[in-house]
């Protein structure tokens, strides 16, 4: 890909997609996107938790990562007529959760890992109890979020902490989580693997497209096709971060590079070879186009961007 097309979130640029009759300019969009959620999460994740807790709350949450799931999440509401209020609200939601997963993704007790955003990780540099407290605080601030006093319709609120709530635990992220886990060392099989990316990483990608929609009127069958949508780009977006963990190094990554290996974790790299890893998360890719095309919403471009994004990105 041209360099020279990407800004620096590695986001591809003016690309013809489906779903809308013109080019459509992702950076541009995003930027603008990115301006609302980063205002929101630095007035929402607050300082002034007792003891230090805010400090390394924010440390999690700002000044870092390509916020793929917010984008998500306000792009499907776009697409699907969503309330401005609750989309922001699910944005952030979104971000926090994954924002509380990654820290304790990086604990000594899980992958081990001293760099993530370019940054020491929170419990290196505030020590691993604090960590594990500031994700815990970030978890529930996340559906606190959801549940503003008003600006957001009740059904609506208690439809997207049910969503968030699925994604995020024993059926999503954590389930997924604790089967990486259990699965060191061990030869999965694909369906065994698929299975395990679909929960830890596939299940809030999801969420971030259905809870977008959520907040908005699409029908039951956009719905669906979203839904199809969302699978398709979760999945991709794992089989990807396996990829750029063996093709990319530390510098670019903002984590460490090499990291599955050395922990002997299955993954589509270790399963299927570089080459077949890349064709498949090239086929998920355009499963993810196809579902957008069945959804006969009127402009899914932010969508079809960010899902070739995804699978194109650099980091
Ligand atoms: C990394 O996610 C962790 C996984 C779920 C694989 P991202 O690559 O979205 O991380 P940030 O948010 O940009 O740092
Ligand atoms: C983590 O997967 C997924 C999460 C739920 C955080 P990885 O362990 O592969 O994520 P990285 O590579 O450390 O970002
Ligand atoms: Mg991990
Ligand atoms: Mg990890
Ligand atoms: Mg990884």
């Amino acid at each position: 890909m041209d360099a020279g097309m990407m800004d620096s979130a590695g986001m591809q640029a003016a690309s013809p997609t489906p779903g809308g009759t013109t080019a459509f300019d992702l950076a541009t969009w995003s930027r603008q996107q990115l301006e609302r959620v980063e205002g929101a999460l630095s007035q929402w994740v607050c300082s002034e938790a007792p003891a230090g807790l805010g400090e390394a709350m924010r440390y999690a949450v700002l000044d870092g990562g390509k916020r793929l799931r917010p984008l998500l999440v306000l792009a499907a509401a776009d697409a699907a007529g969503g309330l401005p209020e609750a989309a922001l609200r699910a944005a952030c939601a979104v971000e926090l959760i994954h924002a509380y997963s990654l820290v304790h993704d990086d604990m000594p007790c899980m992958d081990n890992d001293v760099l993530r955003r370019g940054k020491p990780t929170v419990h290196v540099q505030f020590g691993e109890a604090q960590a594990l407290l500031a994700g815990d605080a970030l978890q529930a601030l996340a559906f606190g979020l959801l549940t503003p006093e008003d600006g957001v319709p009740p059904a609506t609120q208690a439809l997207l902490c049910r969503l968030l709530a699925r994604a995020a635990g024993a059926d999503g992220m954590a389930g997924g989580q604790a089967i990486d886990l259990a699965s060191v060392g061990v030869a999965l099989t694909e369906d065994e693997l698929r299975q395990m990316h679909r929960l830890k990483t596939g299940a809030l990608l999801q969420a971030s497209v259905v809870m977008g929609a959520a907040c908005g009127t699409a029908s039951a069958a956009a719905l669906a096709a979203l839904t199809q949508y969302g699978a398709a780009l979760g999945l991709a977006f794992q089989v990807v971060d396996d990829i750029l963990d063996v093709t990319a190094d530390s510098a670019t990554l903002g984590k460490t590079a090499g990291k599955d290996a050395a922990s002997d974790k299955p993954t589509y790299v270790s399963l299927l070879g570089l080459d077949r890893a890349r064709a498949y998360a090239d086929q998920l890719l355009a499963d993810a186009h196809a579902a957008l095309a069945a959804s006969h919403l009127p402009d899914t471009r932010a969508l079809a961007a960010l899902a070739d994004m995804v699978v194109n990105r650099s980091h």
